[in-house]
């Protein structure tokens, strides 16, 4: 695998393999990848000839008091295991490479509605800041597909919109959550937990497999989600939302069948979030 920190290098090496007709494929990341980052790669070495992935902590999408400065960095590490999983191509650019005049002076990108709410309710900005940089790696690299993880279910919807309403030619592509053995979601941030921490953190995703059972039987979303929110705080997290909104993310109607509980909460340092798709009875939507 090679690894370009340049932009024009990177231009230079992909219209090499753009002239030999080869499909590229781009898995964009912050790096301290884990099992989840390494589906997305095998996902994208299904659909491509040319896997390409960046390692990027993007301080754009980073609010203050957030942790930008105590986000793991773990480069060798994970230039290892992307060499491993058969990427062909690593783009890690530094911040003043792809932020030359500073993050005040920059172009945003903004993707509305479905950027509101839920992450984008609970850390204003986030989304102009993925949106962004999304953006430039998609303009940098012109990929012909991208992978994301559904565990950023809303992070995957504003991407999705974006591509549609920038007329980029890429195709998105969605992979499944890849969890631990006791359910809990693989993230990065699950590593700021303390031993005690991560023996509670999986409730989380049991919680949200209780209210999907309640909701499948027909008992009222409001309910449910008041009764979730409870066994949250009685676990020691503080929840930041739990909601049910269809699978495009708009609030459930009478006649949505394909839902989706989305949850991020507090666990001590870290705020986890997960999500889990649902189907409703005729009844349950009240
Ligand atoms: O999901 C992530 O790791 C980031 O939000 C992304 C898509 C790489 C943009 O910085």
């Amino acid at each position: 695998m090679r690894t370009l920190q340049d932009i024009n290098e990177l231009r230079a090496t992909l219209r090499n393999y753009r002239l030999k007709g080869q499909r590229i494929a781009l898995v964009p990341t912050m790096g301290n990848l884990h099992a989840g980052h390494l589906a997305l790669i095998a996902t994208a070495r299904q659909h491509a000839d040319v896997v390409v992935s960046s390692l990027f902590v993007n301080p754009m999408q980073f609010g203050p008091g957030e942790d930008l400065d105590a986000y793991p960095r773990t480069f060798e590490a994970d230039q290892r295991q992307l060499t491993e999983a058969g990427c062909d191509l690593l783009f890690a650019p530094t911040v003043s490479a792809l932020y030359p005049n500073g993050l005040a002076a920059q172009t945003c990108v903004h993707v509305p509605e479905v950027g509101e709410g839920l992450c984008g309710g609970s850390r204003p900005g986030h989304f102009d800041g993925v949106s962004t940089v999304v953006s430039m790696l998609f303009n940098l690299v012109q990929p012909d597909v991208a992978c994301f993880g559904e565990k950023d279910y809303q992070q995957l919807a504003v991407i999705r919109k974006l591509v549609a309403d920038l007329h980029m030619p890429i195709e998105i592509i969605g992979v499944p959550i890849v969890r631990a053995d006791d359910g809990l979601a693989l993230s990065s941030r699950n590593g700021y937990l303390s031993e005690q921490e991560r023996a509670i953190a999986p409730t989380l995703y049991r919680t949200l497999c209780e209210l999907r059972d309640a909701l499948a039987q027909g008992e009222s979303a409001e309910q449910v989600l008041q009764r979730g929110k409870t066994a949250l705080y009685d676990a020691g997290f503080t929840p930041d939302y739990l909601e049910l909104r269809d699978a495009t993310l708009k609030p459930v109607a009478v006649s949505t069948r394909h839902a989706v509980l989305l949850a991020a909460a507090k666990l001590g340092p870290a705020r986890l979030i997960d999500n889990l798709s649902v189907q409703l009875p005729s009844a349950a939507t009240d």
